[in-house]
């Protein structure tokens, strides 16, 4: 049956270069973006990597904490020297008095290690410029505030889901996908963006749900990387891949109306099971050729 839209390897060359251009870039951004997601909340609970802890605190708040402490114990702790850290912290604790502030020279840790970027022009971080600022920081940690969280849920709605709109654009002109698939894969992310968001609120109010938030951003990746992969390899490895490689066995098994479900299951592990034994072999001679006598020569000098 011929599809009712040009599949992704017949078109023109221009625009598959703008889609892979577009794809290039938004997978870049993704990245980037889950480069940020380890630095911030992957911060949070002051060790690396990212954690079901570290979203409850992120949005639930380490309700046992002050905001200042947190900080300091995560995200903020490359930013000043073990004393002022503790410096600081023994001050929240003490309760933060403002004529403290002044007489312990806390003022003046905030002014050395803090204020060259929590100051007025910053956007997006509190100002630590003045007391006054920095006092909000001074009470529970009760994590994300609404405030915060409704300018973070409109922006990633807004902005996410013109990314799915484009990706899962180009991704429709997949042949390799059936169209039941193809429905699934174009639908999730969208499914999975407000359940994100949702999970942000809904963990603000119980810290239980800091699973869906991990559940929910994982599929979201997983259909984009899904759509993305099959649609570059599509737009550019068609032929030996799809006609000449892995994936004919592919196709013909998802177009055999006879083949049962373990039937297909079988022919992907026996296909893959035979481009394992040659690629081995590959290796090995690489290896033998090129990367034995490279390694024996660094260690002869
Ligand atoms: C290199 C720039 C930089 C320095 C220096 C810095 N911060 Fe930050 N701070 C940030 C950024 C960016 C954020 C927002 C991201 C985050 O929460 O990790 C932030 C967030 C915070 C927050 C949380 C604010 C909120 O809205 O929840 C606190 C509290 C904080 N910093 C305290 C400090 C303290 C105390 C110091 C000094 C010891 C300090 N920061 C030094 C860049 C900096």
């Amino acid at each position: 049956m011929t599809p009712k839209f040009t599949p992704l390897k017949d078109h023109d060359t221009p625009i598959k270069v703008l889609f892979t251009g577009y794809l290039c870039t938004v997978g870049i951004g993704y990245l980037f973006a889950l480069i940020q997601i380890l630095f911030t909340h992957g911060m949070a609970d002051g060790k690396f990597g990212l954690s079901v802890d570290d979203i409850v605190y992120s949005y639930y708040g380490n309700r046992s904490g002050t905001v200042l402490e947190q900080k300091l114990n995560g995200s903020m702790k490359e930013n000043a020297p073990e004393q002022e850290r503790f410096k600081l912290m023994e001050w929240v604790r003490d309760g933060a008095d403002e004529e403290a502030f002044q007489d312990d020279g806390i003022d003046k840790i905030i002014e050395t290690r803090c204020v060259m970027c929590h100051n007025k022009e910053a956007s997006g971080i509190p100002s630590f410029v003045d007391f006054e600022g920095l006092k909000p920081y001074t009470t529970q940690d009760t994590g994300a505030t609404f405030a915060s969280l409704t300018r973070i849920s409109h922006i990633h709605l807004f902005g996410i889901s013109f990314i799915f709109m484009f990706v899962g654009l180009i991704f429709s002109f997949a042949e390799t996908t059936t169209t039941q698939y193809k429905c699934i894969a174009i639908g999730m992310p969208y499914a999975f963006l407000i359940a994100d968001i949702l999970s942000w609120w809904l963990t603000k109010i119980h810290p239980m749900f800091a699973w869906l938030v991990i559940f929910a951003g994982m599929g979201m990746g997983t259909s984009f990387m899904f759509m993305w992969v099959t649609s570059i390899l599509e737009m550019w490895l068609f032929r030996p891949l799809f006609i000449n490689g892995f994936g004919s066995r592919y196709l013909e098994w998802r177009d055999s109306p006879e083949a049962s479900i373990a039937d297909r299951m079988w022919v992907v592990i026996k296909t893959f099971a035979g481009t394992v034994k040659p690629t081995i072999g590959y290796a090995k001679q690489l290896w033998l050729k090129h990367g034995w006598p490279l390694l024996k020569g660094v260690f002869k000098k």
